[in-house]
């Protein structure tokens, strides 16, 4: 016998049983997010390997090792989408939505690939709901943001959330702070982590990150951004800050906060779930006033988040949700009524009901246990001449011609809806 096949590494199936529980995140999502005015995007699955080396940063983990790049038939390198920001803020571009009235909201749940080490609650193609408002800096966008994003994991029954708060600066404010946490750094050299060490050039902020014991405890004097933020910056996560107080969400400011992703300027932000393991991110964003830029555009502001679908799920636990409605199982009693019964099932769904039809060849008996199997509210045995209805709750039975059969099922559904 040949191999049997798995599914890659880093990849799972999302099988029927599972898929109920998707579908609630998404329609909680469409409720959130279309109530306050944002509208669903989605973006190719693959795009120029450029706008993720330019726009989530050529320094990042994601772009030097995680990103599935290869060559397409023409010679092309293309990329996997490894996160959602940078395609729509392609898409905002190339679509001219800066003519809109701003900021442009949008919103996507789609799947993403980023060759990491696979574990619970990390995954080689996994999936986001993600919100992006493009074209305001205006700091009540920055809270809209982020309380859509609390509304969205409390009506997900997300468990222990807990949501840290940042302000990166203007990529200025950044420069300059980075000089000086690099002269920081290079003063304390001797008690890094080597890994730290060789980053000092490329990405001195990851340092606050550290495992390493020598690293944290230079860590721990080091310049901090927040007390570097200019003026007119601290305004603007001040007002953040008072609009979110006023809404009643409780956070933490962390200065030392930082995401993977380099297209951050000021407000950022992550929402983790203590019932999660060592992946306790469930999500989080930010301001990415500079991506537009970045990618070849007027300087636009814009805000926003994502949040893994898989990470949501696993914090909110198991909820059960009910199988899906059968109105009607159409049986056969004879062979030769085979042909009615299918026609009915279909005038049948035509009406509205979800009916479903006897597939697999069972004798009557077994077709009876069937329609028991699968939660049907009425059962129609079909025969050559005449049908009848039975009520599967309670029992009943009636005689009818079959083209009564449908109005009988539909008053009886009213009457007891
Ligand atoms: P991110 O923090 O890289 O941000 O990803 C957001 C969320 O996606 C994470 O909090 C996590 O729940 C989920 N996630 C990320 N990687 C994996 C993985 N390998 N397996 C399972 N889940 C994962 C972004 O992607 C930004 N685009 C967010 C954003 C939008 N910033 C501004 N706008």
């Amino acid at each position: 016998m040949a191999q049997k096949l798995q599914a890659p590494r880093g990849t799972y199936d999302v099988l029927p049983d599972d898929a109920a529980r998707r579908d609630q995140v998404e329609a909680t999502a469409r409720r959130i997010l279309g109530a306050a005015g944002y509208r669903r995007i989605e973006t190719p699955v693959f795009e120029a390997t450029e706008l993720f080396a330019r726009g989530v940063g050529a320094s990042t983990d994601i772009v030097q090792k995680e990103m599935y790049t290869f060559e397409d038939g023409g010679g092309r390198s293309v990329t996997l989408r490894p996160e959602g920001t940078a395609p729509v803020a392609r898409a905002y571009l190339e679509h001219g939505m800066q003519k809109l009235p701003q900021p442009v909201k949008l919103w996507y749940l789609s799947s993403f690939f980023r060759y990491e080490r696979a574990q619970a609650g990390r995954y080689r193609q996994f999936w986001q709901v993600g919100a992006e408002a493009i074209g305001s800096a205006d700091p009540a966008v920055d809270a809209e943001s982020i309380l859509l994003l609390a509304e969205l994991l409390e009506s997900l029954g997300v468990r222990d959330v807990r949501l840290r708060l940042g302000s990166l600066g203007t990529p200025e404010t950044r420069a300059a702070y980075r000089e000086l946490l690099q002269r920081y750094l290079r003063t304390h050299e001797d008690r890094l982590s080597e890994e730290v060490r060789s980053r000092i050039d490329l990405n001195p902020l990851r340092a606050f990150d550290a495992d390493h014991p020598g690293t944290q405890e230079v860590m721990q004097g080091a310049p901090l951004l927040i007390d570097h933020l200019s003026a007119e910056d601290l305004d603007h996560f001040g007002e953040v800050r008072a609009l979110l107080d006023g809404a009643d969400l409780a956070y933490e400011v962390d200065p030392t906060l930082v995401r993977g992703i380099d297209y951050y300027a000021r407000t950022l932000f992550e929402f983790t779930s203590d019932a999660l393991g060592a992946q306790s991110g469930v999500g989080g964003g930010g301001r990415y006033d500079g991506l537009i830029e970045q990618i070849g555009g007027a300087p636009t502001p814009g805000i926003g988040w994502a949040a893994g679908i898989e990470r949501i799920l696993l914090a909110a636990g198991e909820e059960k949700i009910a199988p899906p409605l059968v109105d009607l199982y159409v049986a056969y009693a004879v062979p030769e009524a085979r042909a009615t019964g299918f026609e009915l099932t279909w005038e049948a769904r035509r009406a509205g009901l979800a009916a479903q039809f006897e597939l697999a060849g069972r004798s009557l008996k077994g077709q009876l246990k069937q329609a028991g199997r699968i939660g049907a509210r009425y059962v129609a045995i079909v025969g050559e001449e005449s049908a009848t209805l039975k009520d599967m709750e309670t029992g009943e039975q009636e005689e009818l011609e079959p083209g009564r059969v449908i109005p009988v099922v539909l008053k009886k559904g009213k009457t007891l809806a």
